[in-house]
């Protein structure tokens, strides 16, 4: 059976994350698990992503540290690559992906929570990146992208010191969007993919294209991006729709993706 689950509903998803026995951590199966799940998404019909852990008690806990622990430098690379390559391809996947924690979210779960486009979680989540006090650095994209969301000096207090934060710090600090209580998490997950799904999908994705490409770029570069997302919507049967809807006074059709 496959740690990963990808469980279709609409025009959204989830991929859970199912190793509950070891409060989700990721192995080396559970990444090549994900990988594989994320090229079983039909993008034609999914318009929106959710991730989220098995059971209640955690999103994900961290790289598996069983598996990591008589790695040489060499192994640690590899098993580096193996994470950095398959979040890389959850970051840039064409259609948004909502992190729904629920519980732990801890090194490489705090990580793949990061690589999503945004965050929301339980009032029971906790997170942290736990590595320096296990002798080793974050290794699944912590160092890079833990500074970009919360700052340098947030993300270096945080990993120097490997202190974990709940879900209110987590919301202060910018980690996460919003905190809903734990029984309440997934329904909010899904009405917030829901009101995603229901806007123009390649107006979606064009937004999502020019925010990502644009942030490493000067302001110059960067609104170049926004002139190519902006002008391949036009033309689309849904930019025709949603505009000819609003100036006819009339709810426009659902939109087709074309
Ligand atoms: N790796 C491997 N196994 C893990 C794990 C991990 N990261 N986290 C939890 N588990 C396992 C435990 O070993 C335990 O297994 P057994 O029942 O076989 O003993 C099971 O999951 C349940 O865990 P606990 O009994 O520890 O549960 P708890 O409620 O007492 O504590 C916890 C929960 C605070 C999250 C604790 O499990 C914990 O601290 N886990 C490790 C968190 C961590 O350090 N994560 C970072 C890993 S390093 C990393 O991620 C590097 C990177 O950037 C790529």
């Amino acid at each position: 059976m496959p740690f990963v689950k990808y469980e279709p509903k609409g025009d959204i998803a989830y991929l859970v994350i199912d190793r509950p026995e070891a409060l989700n951590a990721l192995n080396a199966q559970v990444l090549a698990d994900l990988d594989a799940a994320l090229d079983a998404v039909d993008t034609n019909t999914v318009r929106c992503l959710i991730v989220r852990g098995a059971g209640d008690k955690a999103f994900v806990a961290g790289a598996d540290i069983a598996q990591m622990k008589d790695l040489d430098s060499a192994g640690g690379e590899a098993f580096g690559k193996q994470g950095n390559d398959v979040f890389l391809k959850l970051e840039s996947f064409p259609i948004p992906v909502i992190a729904a924690v629920g519980g732990y979210a801890l090194g490489g779960g705090c990580e793949l929570a990061m690589a999503c486009d945004f965050r929301i979680c339980s009032d029971t989540a906790v997170f942290g990146q736990p590595e320096t006090g296990l002798g080793i650095t974050p290794g699944f994209g912590g160092t890079q992208r833990l500074a970009r969301l919360v700052g340098p000096g947030m993300a270096k207090q945080m990993i120097y010191t490997a202190r974990n934060i709940k879900a209110d710090e987590a919301l202060r600090i910018g980690l996460v969007n919003a905190v809903y209580p734990a029984d309440e998490l997934y329904a909010a997950a899904e009405k917030l993919a829901s009101t995603i799904a229901a806007n123009a999908p390649i107006a979606v994705r064009a937004c999502k294209k020019a925010i990502d490409d644009g942030a490493a770029l000067t302001i110059d570069e960067a609104v170049i991006c926004e002139e190519k997302a902006f002008a391949s919507c036009f033309g689309t049967a849904d930019q025709r729709e949603g505009m000819g809807a609003f100036l006819e006074k009339r709810k426009h059709e659902p939109y087709t993706n074309h």
